[in-house]
């Protein structure tokens, strides 16, 4: 912990959320209560047509000081009952990988671009992924990993901002640095685990993604 986060918590400990020193304003809230506050916001949100058919938000969960993300597609129908990301058929089979390397879920961060089931497990429509974009942008920010693994097409376009049909077999295992919050992260599309419950052939492809991003966040020698 720095010295900084030290006396974030301690003055949170106190019960001041801000401080002011001469003309600055310093806000006292570490990133893993605006995280907290964000999430709230989310389950509330009604930016798009998806609140009025969601049984639940899926904001995202596991460690918040991760230097290791996911980021999916949209929540299933598993996901949406549960409220909790990849829990369904290809969440198992994402974590059966990640177990595979000694790695729990909770040692990493898991979430998707669209925080609400599509009805029918449909695509997210550009609409949609636009309203809850800041969200996801807010989530990269506070939580700061240094690598994105994008499961999927949908996660790859959006965070990289490519072409609608861009495809993923054209830009899988690539390395991209992108600033996102005000920082650089790397970014590096992979096969969607649904995917890989219909092409079996792609996994040593997402394995060899998915070794890459846990060697750039310290899980791999
Ligand atoms: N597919 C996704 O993209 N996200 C989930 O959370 C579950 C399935």
């Amino acid at each position: 912990m720095t010295q900084l986060e030290k006396l974030i918590e301690f003055l949170n400990l106190i019960g001041y959320d801000e401080v002011r020193i001469g003309e600055v304003q310093l806000s006292a809230k570490d990133p893993v209560s605006l995280l907290k506050e964000l999430e709230e916001e989310a389950k509330k949100c009604c930016k798009c047509r998806l609140c009025k058919t969601r049984n639940n938000v899926v904001f995202g969960e596991g460690d918040p000081r991760t230097n290791l993300m996911f980021v999916g597609e949209a929540p299933g129908e598993q996901e949406d009952l549960q409220g909790r990301p990849f829990v369904g058929r290809a969440g198992q089979l994402l974590t059966k990988f990640l177990n595979l390397y000694g790695v729990s879920r909770d040692k990493v961060y898991i979430t998707n671009v669209v925080k609400c089931r599509p009805p029918n497990n449909r695509d997210p429509a550009p609409d949609e992924i636009k309203a809850c974009y800041p969200f996801l942008e807010k989530q990269i920010e506070l939580i700061a990993p240094k690598v994105i693994l994008c499961l999927g097409a949908f996660a790859a376009r959006t965070i990289l901002n490519l072409p609608e049909k861009t495809p993923i077999s054209r830009i899988r295992g690539k390395e991209h640095r992108v600033e996102i919050g005000g920082r650089e992260v790397i970014v590096i599309p992979t096969f969607h685990p649904a995917y890989l419950l219909r092409n079996r052939r792609g996994e040593p492809e997402f394995q060899k993604d998915l070794e890459n991003a846990l060697r750039i966040a310290g899980f791999l020698k």
